[in-house]
Order: C-alpha cells, then structure tokens, then sequence
C-alpha cells in the first residue's frame, strides 16, 4: 500500500528518487510524485497514472536539488487524481509529506486546522500531516520538534517522510505500523518503503520500529523513540542481490518468480532437512515434544495466498499429526473473539510480514497469551520481529503483485513443520518422514518439468481466452489448490472465477453452469479421483468446457476432460505444490491473452498494510 522513498546527500535527489519509486510500484501504482529541495525552496511534480507519466513530467520540468522524497500510491481517501497525489504540501510550503497508511483520526484534527485558518486541496488524510507539522512549526517548535509533536497526536497506522523548506539538509522517517527501512550510505542516506529501492546504493540497512522517529543528514542517522531518547539499533547487512529484484530478461516479474520456484522450493527445503543431516533444523524455533505437549489448539491465520497455503498446513497437521487445527482469515480471526490462552499456537503466514490484518491477529494472540509462530518470506518486517519464532521462507523479494513463489515456499515449510510436530508427536515414524523427505527433495525438479512445458498452459489460455465464467474444483487437498488457483486467476485475468468444492457444485452452483463455463478439475489427490470424474461428467453435460490437471499416468481423466494437464508422479500431500504451477500458468497466460497490466492488476497493491 503506496511505496515511499526519501533521499539526502550529494547527489541529484531527482533520479534517485523515481529509481526507488520504480522497485516500490508494486506497491501501488495510481499516482506518483516527488518533492525535491532546490537549497531554496521545495517543489513538487506529481500527477495521476503509473509512474511513466510522472517520468514524463520530471523530464519535462526538470528538478535539481540533493535532498527529496518520493511516493507512488494506492488511493485509500480520495480517488486517484493529481491533487490527492503525494508528496502534500503545507499550504505556505514549508511542509511536504509523503505517507503511507491510514490517519484514523484525521477528520478531527482536519476540523481544528481549518478553525485556525488552515485550507485544504485534496480529499486525502496526508495533507492533513503537512498542515498540522507546519501548524507546530509557526508555534516555534523547531522543524524535528513539530514532527515529533504532531505525530503524537496522529492515530492508525502510517510510515512517514518529510521535508522541510528551512532545513535544506535533514530528512525525516516516521514508522507506526507501516514499513520503513533506512539505507546508510557514505555520505548520503535514504529511507524506503522496502529494501529493493536501496539496493543500487547500499546493502546496510536499519529497520524502523514503530513509534521511531529517524533524522537523515548526509552523514548521521539518528533513531529516536517516540520520547526523543535516542535508540541504539544494529545495522542489518543485505545479502540478496539487486538482480533478485530485476526482471533478469523475463517478460513480467510474474513469469520469473514462477520461474525462479524450483530453486526457492530447494532452497526451503534444504536449509531445514540438510541432505546430509539426521532430520529437520528448525534453529531457534522452539516446538520440541514439551512445547507441543503444552499445546492443545493450533489456529492458522492469514490472508488471500498465503492463508490459501496455511489451508494446506490445517489440513496436513490435522491429518498428520492429530491435532485439532483451524484456520481462519486474518480479517475475520481479529473481529470472531477467539478462544486463546497460553496453550494455543498461532500460526500466522505473511509474504510480506506487513500485512495489518495478519499482524493484528498476531498481536491478539500475543496479548491473550498464545505463542505464536510466523512463517514470513520478508526479513525484519513486522509481523516477523513480534512473532514468538519466524520460519523465513527464503524466496527472496516477490515483486509481482500475485504472488507465486512464496505460495510454493510456505507450501513447503507447511510439510516440514508438520513432519517435525507430527515426529514430535509421535504420530510419524522415523522411516515415514525418511519417504517423505526423499520425495520433498525431488519436488524442485519435479517443477522444473512442469515449466519446461509450460507451452501446455499458454496454448490452453488461447483456446479458453473467451471464457465468461470459470469454476475450479476439487476434494481434499485438490480444492486447496482450487482456492489458490481461482484467486490467481481472478486477480491477474479479471475473470469471475470460483473455486468450489467438487461435492458441493450439486448444491447451489451448478446453476450456473453453461457453455461459457470453464470447470478446471484439480485431480491429483488419486484416491479421490473417480469422485471428481463423475463431477467433471456432470458439468460437461450442461455445457461447460472442462480442463483437469492430474497426475501422470492418470489416463482415465483423459477420457472425459477436454483436456489434461499433467504434473509428475508425487505423494498425494505432497502433490499441491506441483498441481499448482499449471494453475499460475494458466493464469499467466491468461492473463497475457487478454492484455491485462500482470504484474500491477488494477485496484491492488503488494503488501496491504491497512484494514
Ligand atoms: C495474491 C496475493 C495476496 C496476498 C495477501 C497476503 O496473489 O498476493 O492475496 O497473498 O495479501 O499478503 P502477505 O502474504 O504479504 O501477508
């Protein structure tokens, strides 16, 4: 949700700035701006649309100065237009913010502004940060101080970066519940949103916490805590490279993070069962044989994708390991008042570690005395640093708005968490976890095969591009991947698709079936397969088109599925992982054959880190 940028040194802020903001557009893409400080003044180019049209505008109207910051949006007050664009400006423009969040109370400092005169320009929440700093500032308070004090009286959650006309040389970062990374460079320093935005101009990175306030010159970085007590923090050294967060000559992110999943899927798997290793190296997570005695409820909680992968980790613990588990979305989990006490696990799953829902049913969990276990893809990021223990998934930065890759790689951690719960259990033998971890090995190039075919996808987007309605069905584990399967698609495609469980189609929705119908019969779970046959038969009596993806070898399917999808030969738990990859394919391709924006589908953004 919205991606800002800030930058002090010696160098020209201009394109340093739209650099950032380019790594940062997955994060919202519905306007841009910057505001760069000239040794004079601040000015400011900003203007509805991606960030191609503010390139535009900054070669038209060229800025110089050494010190700016940057923002591109995903609209939450007021709707995407040049004047609700950031950064805002106080109205005397001594102020200019750029904010990501949302001010909860906004209205009513809105109303105290305009009784002392103040106007306002946009319909945004942002400008009322500008005009209240500015408000402290004509008070007397020195530039840091009025920061300082009207964050105090800001509610809800927001990263912040201001500018100051009368201070040529300071940059200022505010973080509450919204992710703000510094970059510490040698003489200069910046502020993002997220680490990609540095990484052309450092590796050493602190990490904001909330309720920080940091000052930026050139050459020192000052933390402080919201009382102005300067906070000592380790510097975090990146260890990723720049091309991990570069198309690297792949048409979208998308299709390269689908690409890179062999590699991720190895490396998850490999960093907790070493090969050459007795069993499974979990490190500093502590869920020995005592712990989980002490634990009689588990709950999985997240969102959109990566909930869909704790879905998989429900079902796996539950049938595994014979614990009751259950799963609930995060934006429900915090509003249902649910039952936790200290011997409850809370599993939360989080790509981006940054996502409010997912971190408020964290905190509840915390507060009410459950332990909670975060399975996360994105070092030091919220939800990460408050959970009890983080399992990182290793996939590296997922620039595409639909993820891909962390699906797969918190696909894989869910089979060896529940083999080490289900070992520490007892309820797994060491000759039961020795099959499954030899087949967890050939997973990654068991993928590997299914992109190499990945013709089969694109040539079945053609042919079904028409399509109006899409149903994905499944039993078991199959209607798992169904779920993940019809979000794909209707986020990147912007089809109506639904993923149904197959014995449910007679109940209600089979209503709707017609010729211009879809059915994709997820039929990899093989003892459960002659039930899903009979329904792909019944929905191709009423008309629909009818595509399954199964195991191969599986040719009864092919007698009545218009067509087939075949993955490799898997154990039936472990078989998600794999019957998904056609599934991102499919939609993929989809996708393309349709012409719709893939890697920034319209209306979302990464990582949504408001309600
Ligand atoms: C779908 C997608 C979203 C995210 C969801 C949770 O492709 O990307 O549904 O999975 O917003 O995000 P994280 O995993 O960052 O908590």
């Amino acid at each position: 949700m919205c991606g800002i940028v800030g930058y002090v040194g010696k160098n020209q802020a201009p394109s340093i700035l739209i650099d950032g903001l380019n790594k940062l557009e997955y994060r919202g893409y519905d306007s841009a701006g910057i505001a760069v400080h000239d040794g004079q003044n601040i000015n400011i180019l900003k203007t509805k649309g991606r960030l191609s049209n503010l390139i535009k505008l900054v070669i038209e109207n060229p800025l110089t100065g050494t010190l700016g910051i940057g923002h591109t949006r995903w609209a939450t007050h007021g709707a995407p237009s040049d004047v609700n664009s950031h950064p805002h400006m106080s109205e005397d423009h001594v102020i200019a913010v750029v904010h990501n969040g949302i001010i909860e109370n906004y209205m009513e400092i809105k109303a105290e502004l305009l009784e002392k005169g103040y106007h306002f320009i946009s319909e945004t929440d942002t400008e009322t940060i500008a005009h209240l700093i500015d408000c402290y500032y004509r008070d007397g308070f020195s530039f840091e101080d009025a920061v300082f004090k009207a964050v105090s009286r800001l509610e809800g959650a927001y990263a912040l970066s201001i500018i100051c006309r009368d201070c040529p040389g300071t940059l200022i970062a505010v973080r509450k519940g919204a992710p703000l990374v510094i970059g510490k460079g040698e003489g200069e320093n910046f502020i993002a949103s997220d680490i990609p935005a540095l990484l052309n101009y450092t590796r050493e990175v602190y990490f904001l916490e909330d309720n920080e306030i940091a000052v930026l010159t050139e050459n020192s970085i000052t933390i402080y805590d919201k009382d102005k007590n300067v906070v000592n923090r380790d510097i975090y050294h990146v260890t990723w490279d720049i091309e991990a967060a570069e198309k690297s000559g792949y048409a979208h992110f998308m299709l390269k993070e689908i690409h890179e999943q062999p590699k991720i899927v190895r490396e998850t798997i490999l960093k907790r069962v070493p090969e050459n290793g007795d069993g499974i190296v979990l490190d500093n997570i502590k869920l020995d044989k005592q712990e989980l005695d002490n634990i009689d409820r588990i709950y999985v909680v997240a969102c959109g994708t990566a909930y869909y992968a704790g879905l998989i980790g429900k079902h796996l613990i539950e049938k595994i390991c014979r614990i009751p588990v259950i799963s609930e979305v995060a934006s429900e989990f915090r509003y249902m008042d649910p039952i936790l006490d200290e011997r409850t696990l809370l599993i939360v799953v989080s790509q981006s570690g940054e996502t409010a829902d997912t971190l408020e049913a964290l905190r509840i969990a915390k507060r009410n005395g459950a332990r909670v276990l975060a399975i996360v893809n994105a070092v030091g990021s919220s939800i990460a640093r408050e959970a009890d223990d983080v399992f990182y998934i290793l996939a590296g930065p997922e620039i595409a708005v639909a993820s891909t890759k962390a699906y797969s790689a918190q696909v894989a951690a869910m089979y060896i968490l529940t083999c080490h719960i289900a070992l520490a259990v007892g309820k797994m033998t060491e000759e039961e976890f020795k099959a499954i971890r030899d087949e967890l090995y050939t997973l990654p190039s068991k993928i590997e095969l299914i992109l190499q075919k990945e013709n089969v996808e694109k040539k079945l987007a053609e042919k079904y591009k028409d399509v109006r309605n899409v149903f994905f069905i499944g039993r078991g584990l199959d209607y798992l991947v169904s779920q993940e399967g019809s979000l794909k698609l209707k986020e990147i495609a912007y089809l109506h698709s639904e993923a149904y469980a197959a014995g449910e189609l007679k109940h209600g929705p089979i209503a709707m079936i017609d010729e211009n119908t879809l059915v994709v019969a997820i039929a990899a779970q093989e003892e459960l397969i002659e039930k899903t046959i009979n329904n792909i038969k019944e929905v191709k009596a009423r008309g629909a088109k009818t595509m399954a993806i199964a195991m191969k070898g599986n040719t009864k399917i092919a007698e009545v599925a218009d067509d087939v999808i075949y993955i490799p030969r898997t154990m039936g738990i472990l078989a998600p992982v794999l019957a998904n990859i056609p599934n991102q394919l499919f939609a993929y391709y989809m996708a393309l054959s349709l012409g719709t924006d893939i890697d920034k589908p319209r209306n979302l953004a990464k990582s949504v880190t408001v309600e």
